[in-house]
């Protein structure tokens, strides 16, 4: 996907929910950091944004708040800076804007685009930021909405627009889904709506911010587009991901080059005789044993597959070792779990 690069702008990333979804590999580590493609999530985030044209983007953290700034740094490996604000509760996803508005620029006009630190995107924010700046009937675009469709709305904020693209409504997750257009959860705020929302109490930007601001008349805008999106939040949609990574399907600037098929780390180790195809990734210190299998599959650092076990579309968390012959159909392992010899566990399960 081509991307209009545009100078200097801010970003925030929110980055601070419990990742409940993705238990149990996240009991230990927020979903941000988790590899997608071999690389800790976020990278693929930071990367697109400064491919965009970011020079600052700000981190809202708050469950496991401390293992973000030793992994990510300082920004300047993607030639911007990094900034990180902690929540000690969590304030929610509009709580978590509002609570970054001190570590941004003064500028009230300035545009701040805001992701959703689980979102997978190749649609073109440099168009979202040139949509934004173009005023409706005269009047300032308050907040664009990256819009996508989707089969189910069920999980998302469904977000209904007019013939002119303007939001007329912001429904969050409900049984009865008004439209298949969806929240895509990449925004681009007018800087100074930031400072509108409540501070220093829980505020969903979803259930009270959006809805507000379209009933309070503001120009609140979709960006509708088709590249690839995927929201990581489950294991099934993380394994996915990285696969379609690996493999091409989808984009990111932070993916490292593969062979199409698989992705390796330099210092892993795999048989001679074991397959690792379907997009998989087998990360630093993981071991394939002879004749295993690993299809579709990410094994994160220092897992171990033993000999002859056969992995589809599975996760394997760090340090956690299958053990010989063991077969396992969409499964996640958690980190440090140990799989008996010739395991068969059901789709879908998850080894705590
Ligand atoms: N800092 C902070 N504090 N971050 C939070 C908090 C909080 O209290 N609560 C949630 N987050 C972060 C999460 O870590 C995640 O990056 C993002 O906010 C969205 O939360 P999810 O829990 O992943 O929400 P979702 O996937 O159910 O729904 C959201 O994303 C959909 C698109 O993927 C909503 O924005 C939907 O409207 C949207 O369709
Ligand atoms: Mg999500």
């Amino acid at each position: 996907m081509e991307t209009t690069r545009n100078s200097g702008f801010e970003a925030v990333i929110v980055a601070g929910g419990f990742g409940t979804r993705l238990l149990p590999l996240t009991k230990h580590r927020p979903k941000h950091l988790l590899e997608v493609a071999g690389v800790p999530f976020l990278e693929h985030q930071i990367a697109r944004l400064a491919q965009a044209g970011a020079d600052h983007v700000v981190l809202a953290t708050s469950y496991h708040a401390d293992l973000f700034e030793p992994i990510l740094g300082d920004g300047s490996r993607w030639g911007l800076r990094l900034s990180y604000v902690l929540e000690d509760e969590p304030l929610g996803t509009g709580g978590a804007i509002r609570n970054v508005a001190a570590a941004l620029r003064p500028d009230p006009d300035a545009p701040i685009v805001i992701l959703n630190g689980d979102v997978l995107s190749g649609h073109d924010l440099g168009g979202q930021l040139a949509d934004f700046a173009r005023p409706r009937d005269g009047r300032p675009v308050e907040v664009s909405l990256h819009l996508v469709e989707v089969t189910d709305a069920r999980a998302f904020g469904c977000v209904p627009t007019d013939g002119a693209g303007r939001v007329t409504a912001f429904v969050e997750k409900s049984d009865d889904p008004v439209t298949n257009q969806v929240n895509a959860g990449c925004y681009v705020f007018r800087r100074a709506v930031i400072d509108t929302i409540p501070a220093g109490r829980v505020v969903s930007v979803e259930r009270e911010t959006f809805p507000g601001l379209v009933a309070d008349g503001h120009v609140v805008v979709g960006f509708v587009e088709t590249a690839y999106w995927r929201d990581v939040g489950t294991p099934e949609a993380l394994v996915a991901a990285s696969a379609e990574l690996v493999r091409g399907v989808g984009t990111s600037p932070a993916t490292p080059s593969s062979d199409g098929d698989r992705w390796v780390a330099t210092d892993a180790d795999v048989a001679g005789d074991a397959v690792v195809d379907g997009g998989s990734t087998v990360c630093g210190g993981a071991r394939v044993g002879a004749g295993a299998l690993v299809r579709g599959t990410v094994l994160m650092p220092g897992a171990v597959v033993e000999d002859g076990a056969q992995l589809t579309d599975a996760v394997v968390g760090p340090g956690a070792r299958v053990g010989a012959g063991a077969r396992l159909d969409r499964v996640t392992v958690g980190d440090g779990v140990e799989v008996p010899a010739d395991a068969r566990r059901e789709a879908g399960s998850r080894l705590e």
